[in-house]
């Protein structure tokens, strides 16, 4: 970890702080290798909830399934968050749904006319292409406590030729410059609460979630698992599973990607 002298951006999203937890303390570091990775070794040492880490530039950012994940220096959010929540069972399954909703719920505020799309679990898309990545970690078998790693696309205006008709930004979007501490400051009070809300009305969050799911009523197709399911997509169940109703009947999703675009299968 290369620690900076210049941490404005901590220093500023700590001014514009909210919450009563989340980013509380909160580790700015200009460049990291991967700020999940220092929040899971925090977590290892008993970081308490709402510890986060914010880095500037990531070296060795990463993403589901062991996917890279490239963020220009100085212009994006990258951070994570460790989390222990009261929560157990079923509901755990929600914990990346609500945090996807959380941030999309945040990034609305600034986008109108558009607004953010959810694809499950936890992409969040504007104009069809991705302007955040949510990867959720966990140090064994038990619920808590959990790494929230979030990596938002801002004020970044061009992307790597090998994402460039996937990525947007939303500068890309918005046609203007977004400040990044006050977006920051804006999801972990949008996280903080809809996270609560999971403890005490996960029906609503289940119902806001799937308001914004993209590709409802449509055909689509889950990679990533052992075999390839095709289906309309119905919706969600309790645990954050997605329901797909396939030719052999309804099928329960847990993991996979979504692909939604069936003209080229
Ligand atoms: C995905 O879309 O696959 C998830 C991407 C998650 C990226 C964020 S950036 C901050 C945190 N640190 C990482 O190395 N990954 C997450």
């Amino acid at each position: 970890m290369s620690h900076s002298t210049d941490t404005s951006l901590g220093q500023k999203v700590s001014a514009l702080l909210t919450t009563r937890t989340l980013g509380r303390p909160l580790h700015y570091v200009h460049t990291v290798t991967s700020t999940n990775t220092i929040a899971m070794e925090a977590a290892q040492l008993d970081a308490p909830h709402g510890t986060s880490f914010l880095a500037d530039y990531q070296t060795n950012g990463y993403g589901r399934r062991g996917r890279l994940w490239q963020a220009a220096e100085g212009q994006n959010l990258t951070f994570s968050i460790v989390l222990h929540l009261p929560i157990s069972g079923t509901i755990t399954g929600m914990v990346p749904l609500a945090a996807a909703l959380a941030v999309s719920e945040a990034i609305a505020k600034t986008v109108p006319p558009n607004n953010p799309q959810l694809k499950w679990p936890n992409d969040i898309l504007l104009e069809g292409r991705k302007v955040c990545g949510i990867l959720l970690q966990s140090l064994g078998a038990q619920v808590n406590p959990i790494v929230l790693g979030i990596g938002l696309n801002v004020n970044q205006s061009t992307f790597p030729p090998e994402l460039s008709d996937s990525a947007t930004s939303l500068l890309l979007v918005t046609g203007q410059h977004v400040d990044r501490a006050s977006m920051m400051a804006s999801v972990l009070l949008h996280l903080e609460k809809t996270l609560g809300l999971l403890s005490t009305d996960p029906a609503l969050v289940r119902k806001r979630y799937t308001k914004n799911l993209m590709g409802v009523g449509d055909n689509c197709q889950i990679t990533g698992v052992n075999e390839k399911i095709i289906g309309t997509l119905i919706g969600i169940e309790e645990s954050g599973a997605l329901i797909l109703e396939t030719s052999k009947g309804l099928r329960t999703i847990y993991a996979g990607d979504v692909s939604l675009d069936m003209a080229d299968n």
